[in-house]
């Protein structure tokens, strides 16, 4: 049977209205009150009332085109429209008569003799708003005879996850208003008229080309199955759901798990799901594929010697294989020498164990995070700002924003969801400022146009805000009364009478930043004028050497301006991955216990002693690049790490691997063959989020229930392994289901106190703080007082990062992600999801590609200090000359081998976002190691040499054509290493005589041999 609607789904088929007033009405008879502005047919409904219609949904707004909601009014001439027509106070309507009943039954008539009447075979069958409206309206029979018709329309496959039957349509619109109105992309029309109106996405194209983001919005929109997800075609029509939570950002978005038998058929946003209203983007809705794919590791393994190959064992003796080399590796070189890594990736309760194991089991505090690398200093800042190292507000906040800055995030590719608010908020008027060194898509985008784009150069932010806040402080834009009553007015006065200097002054930051000082003054001034301004930023603000100066700078800002403690304003961190807040809030960084207070503090520790019945020790342990550097010392021998793939995702990859390879014991718990599992001696099968049950915790605090929705492949949930482990080491940690960890986690950490599973399921999600104070939990935070007191303005004295560029590397690489990949790839690139970004390309400016002899798809290799790698070049405006970007969401691309050492002051959060570089056409894989950097002089002997040794490497080239162009290109490169910056220029003008110096060059060479069979894409 199929699944019907739950009553928590119900379609109240117009938006609430939140009118001031009540109105009421009759209906049928019935005296009904709404607010202002309802519509009538969601009136009727409220009063169980069920009117026919089709084109009606409540997440959309009404559009009253398919006349099937017809109603009489008392003193109204003809049918109004129930869905378009507001209430008015002593409104009489009337739902039902034989006249209402004709003319809905003529409608559906015409609906129905242009539809394919093949109800039994059709994959929504028992799911479709057409076949239950044809028996509401009690359609018998279709009178007319087969004319023109639809039927034969072909079928749109193109896109991975959903097909379109224009045979189907019934022209509702109410996908085109969800991609609009939901969505924001606008990739669907109608295009032509009456009979002839069809849906279209683009110009008439597939929807695998069109401006699609498959989001999903309209497939959940249709009424019919016209817009279809495939699996459903596949599987059929659900059996039973259960309600859970996004595996992948930190947006947190819920889903219904439908499931046929023990498959997932679909996941539908869930419409209460309070952190995303019933929308998704690709990768919840549809790229789940991976918790099911081949790759997955189902049986633990353990080797005594990476060297080894693997070998399948039982639970327990990968257990207490992992135990006895980690008791082994403490008896042998000391307590301290074993540690753990945990993920966000990992639910509240997994990281809450692990953190627990390291400190009860192994003795000591050598645990963190993956937030190391990438929001930890949003921990260090706001904590040291505010009192809390958490966003100040909920998502729905941004509905109140007037302006919103955006500072380095990607909002639309990385928080997809939470950007589809607010560009929401944006077409309704509100103000958009972006800072950010590349044009990000939410800086232009259909009906939204950001005021101001700040394009600063990477590594620049702090100057920037020091220079805002200049403008703000010097024009008298601050707010003395908030900051009178709510903050350090020492630390204020210290902190205005620093940014008014000078050198914080837009004209000379304008040098350092590339920002002209007008639009750093006419942005501040926006900001600092709004009633509210809010603050959202990403990676771009903390994966710098100065990310945590920067979270306090934007501190001082919101401060300063009064922009903190209600809707509408505030500092909102966007958050990477599922649980980044969660991992961080449960203590899994080695200073602190969950809640964020210090491991020093005795009174503290005495609670979690008495707890854990153990003496936790009270120094901080080792940080995860102090592990690998320890490692690599010899004093760091044994590592768990649970779902982070350290090998990958942490800087330096070649460093990582050293450190990972000098260790004696390497356990890998996750649910692939990752690339840290090479260096694994014991591998753990860990479980998905479609098999556990457990917490999230996302980006604006929200914790939100995982539910376990099929049983784990490899027969243990992470959270069971963790306990395994600990009793196998000697200290059992006994649960019976993750709640009762959750209980543990509550009655620890006073933030969480009010937190349990009982009231998660009553409520759907609580934001902590969430205690006696707050018992459902705390939207907005540091509402009349800051959580540490007084707010704290801090000095946030720019320093330029270490990492600079020369003519060796002379541009700089920044880093970011894409919609539909997830950090590095190793969930949707086994999804179709991977067929949407099949490589990590590199942006180039034109200008900067055609210095080099670049052109679009060319390989290239990309060199830093640290290492080099190789990517395919676009060239793009979007990079400003002098900035290059990539994605990392593929191993091969090998992007954290070019990353530099530098880290954040604070935190040591890796400044993954400015490595300089330099770029040129790839060439013989050996060919640049052999270049002599020191020389300042070429000769045309030795460019002839050089030209001949890489002919060979380019016989690969199809064309002789071609292959010229490709060593012509090479021995531009050889020129621009060795010799002078204007040599460089010169060739780029296009100078004659070096261009023909080059071409004799290559003439000079032998002929090169040609193999067609070569693939000239991997040259
Ligand atoms: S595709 Fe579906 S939602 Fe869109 S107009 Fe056709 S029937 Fe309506
Ligand atoms: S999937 Fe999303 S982006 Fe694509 S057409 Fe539908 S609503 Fe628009
Ligand atoms: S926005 Fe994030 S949480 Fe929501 S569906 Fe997409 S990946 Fe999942
Ligand atoms: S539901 Fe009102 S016109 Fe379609």
């Amino acid at each position: 049977m199929a699944l019907m609607r739950s009553r928590a789904d119900r379609d109240f088929l117009t938006p609430l209205r939140d009118g001031a007033n009540t109105v009421s009405l009759e209906i049928d008879g019935r005296v009904v009150s709404v607010p202002d502005g309802t519509s009538v047919i969601r009136a009727a409904d409220e009063a169980g009332i069920h009117v026919p219609k089709l084109c009606a949904t409540d997440s959309l707004e009404p559009f009253g085109s398919c006349r099937l909601c017809l109603v009489e009014v008392e003193g109204q001439r003809g049918y109004p429209a129930s869905c378009t027509t507001p209430v008015r106070a002593g409104m009489k309507v009337r739902t039902e008569s034989p006249a209402l009943a004709r003319l809905r039954r003529g409608v559906m008539e015409l609906y129905i003799s242009d539809h394919p009447l093949d109800c039994l075979t059709c994959s929504a069958n028992g799911n479709c708003e057409l076949q239950d409206m044809a028996g509401a309206v009690g359609l018998r029979e279709v009178r007319y005879q087969p004319g023109a018709n639809h039927l034969h329309a072909e079928k749109d496959q193109s896109n991975p996850y959903f097909t379109f039957d224009p045979s189907k349509c019934i022209v509702c619109s109410r996908c085109v208003r969800a991609c609009e109105e939901i969505q924001g992309t606008y990739a669907l029309t109608i295009d032509g008229r009456g009979f002839s109106s069809v849906i279209s996405p683009g110009q008439n194209e597939p929807f695998s080309t069109s401006e699609c983001v498959s989001c999903g919005a309209c497939v959940q929109a249709c009424p019919t199955a016209t817009l279809m997800e495939k699996s459903v075609i596949e599987l059929g029509q659900a059996e039973h759901s259960v309600v859970t939570t996004c595996g992948y950002c930190g947006v947190g978005c819920s889903f219904r798990a439908e499931m046929k038998g023990d498959f997932v058929s679909r996941m539908v946003p869930n419409p209460n799901g309070q952190a995303n209203h019933g929308h998704s983007c690709v990768k919840g809705r549809f790229a789940w594929g991976y918790a099911t794919h081949p790759d997955r590791i189902t049986h633990p393994m353990i080797r005594k010697s990476i060297d080894q190959p693997w070998r399948e064992v039982p639970w327990h003796e990968a257990i207490d294989y992992a135990a006895s080399e980690l008791k082994r590796v403490q008896e042998k070189h000391g307590r301290g020498a074993v540690g753990a890594i945990t993920s966000s990736r990992c639910t509240n309760e997994e990281t809450f164990l692990v953190q627990k194991l390291v400190r009860a089991a192994f003795g000591n505090n050598n645990v963190d995070t993956c937030a190391r690398v990438c929001h930890s200093p949003t921990g260090y800042g706001l904590k040291t700002a505010f009192g809390t190292s958490a966003t100040t507000q909920d998502f729905e906040s941004v509905m109140h924003a007037d302006v919103i800055m955006v500072i380095g995030a990607n909002v639309t590719e990385g928080h997809p969801v939470f950007a589809a608010q607010m560009k929401r908020r944006l077409r309704e008027g509100a103000k958009l400022i972006v800072a950010d060194p590349r044009v990000t898509e939410i800086v232009r985008l259909p009906h939204i146009a950001a005021s101001y784009h700040l394009q600063l150069k990477p590594g620049t932010n702090v100057a920037l805000i020091n220079a805002l806040a200049h403008v703000v402080v010097t024009e008298g834009l601050t707010d003395e009364a908030f900051v009178a009553a709510r903050c350090d007015p020492r630390e204020f006065d210290a902190w205005k009478k620093f940014v008014s200097d000078e050198r914080n002054s837009p004209d000379a930051v304008e040098k350092i930043t590339g920002v002209a000082a007008d639009k750093i003054r006419a942005a501040a001034r926006m900001y600092a004028s709004a009633p509210n301004a809010a603050i959202y930023y990403g990676l771009g603000v903390t994966e710098h050497s100065q990310g945590s100066t920067m979270v306090l700078g934007i501190a001082n800002l919101a401060m300063a301006t009064g922009n903190i403690g209600r809707p509408g304003v505030g500092v909102n961190p966007l958050r990477g991955q599922n649980n980044v807040q969660g991992s961080c809030d449960m203590g899994s960084f080695p200073h602190e216990f969950s809640g964020y207070r210090h491991i020093s503090d005795p009174i503290v520790r005495a609670t979690f002693d008495a707890a854990w019945g153990v003496r936790v020790d009270p120094e901080p342990g080792l940080r995860i690049p102090n592990m690998f550097d320890a490692a690599l010392e010899g004093s760091f021998k044994g590592l768990y790490v649970e779902g982070e793939d350290v090998a990958q995702s942490e800087p330096g990859g070649e460093h990582v691997a050293n450190a990972l390879r000098a260790m004696e014991c390497v356990i890998v718990q996750d649910l692939f063959m990752n690339e840290t599992a090479k260096f694994a001696h014991v591998f753990l099968p860990g479980s998905s989020f479609l098999e556990k049950n457990g917490t999230f915790t996302n980006s604006e605090r929200r914790i939100s229930m995982v539910r376990k929705v099929t049983a784990p492949l490899a027969g243990k949930e992470d959270w069971q392994i963790t306990c395994d482990l600990a009793e196998a080491l000697g200290y059992p940690m006994k649960y019976s289901h993750p709640s009762e960890i959750m209980d543990e986690i509550a009655h620890l950490t006073p933030t969480f106190s009010g937190v349990s599973y009982a009231k998660l399921d009553r409520l759907g999600s609580v934001q902590w703080p969430c205690n006696d104070h707050a018992p459902e939990g705390t939207p907005t935070m540091h509402v009349g007082e800051f959580v540490r007191g007084k707010g704290r303005f801090t000095i946030t004295e720019y320093i330029p990062t270490d990492e600079r560029t020369n003519s060796e590397y002379p541009l700089l690489l920044t880093t970011g992600r894409i919609l539909s990949q997830y950090n590095v790839g190793t969930q949707t690139r086994r999804t179709l999801n991977g067929a949407m970004h099949s490589e990590d390309l590199l942006e180039i400016h034109p200008n900067d590609a055609e210095l080099r002899g670049i052109r679009d798809g060319d390989w290239l290799q990309v060199r830093a200090r640290r290492g080099e790698t190789r990517l395919r070049a676009l060239l793009t405006e979007r990079v400003q000359p002098g900035i290059v970007y990539t994605t990392f969401h593929h191993p091969e691309s090998r992007t954290n081998d070019l990353m530099s050492e530098h880290s954040d002051w604070a935190t040591n959060c890796p400044e993954y976002k400015v490595t300089a570089v330099q770029v040129m056409p790839h060439g013989s894989p050996a060919g640049k190691s052999e270049i002599d950097h020191e020389s300042e002089t070429a000769d045309i002997d030795h460019l002839v040499m050089m030209a001949n040794d890489i002919g060979a490497y380019f016989a690969a080239y199809p064309t002789h054509e071609e292959a010229v162009g490709g060593i012509e290109n090479h021995l531009r490169n050889f020129w621009e290493l060795r010799m002078r910056r204007e040599i460089i220029d010169y060739v780029a003008r296009g100078g004659d005589e070096l261009k023909s110096i080059v071409r004799e060059a290559v003439l000079a060479l032998p002929s090169v041999p040609i193999d067609e069979s070569e693939d000239v894409g991997e040259g």
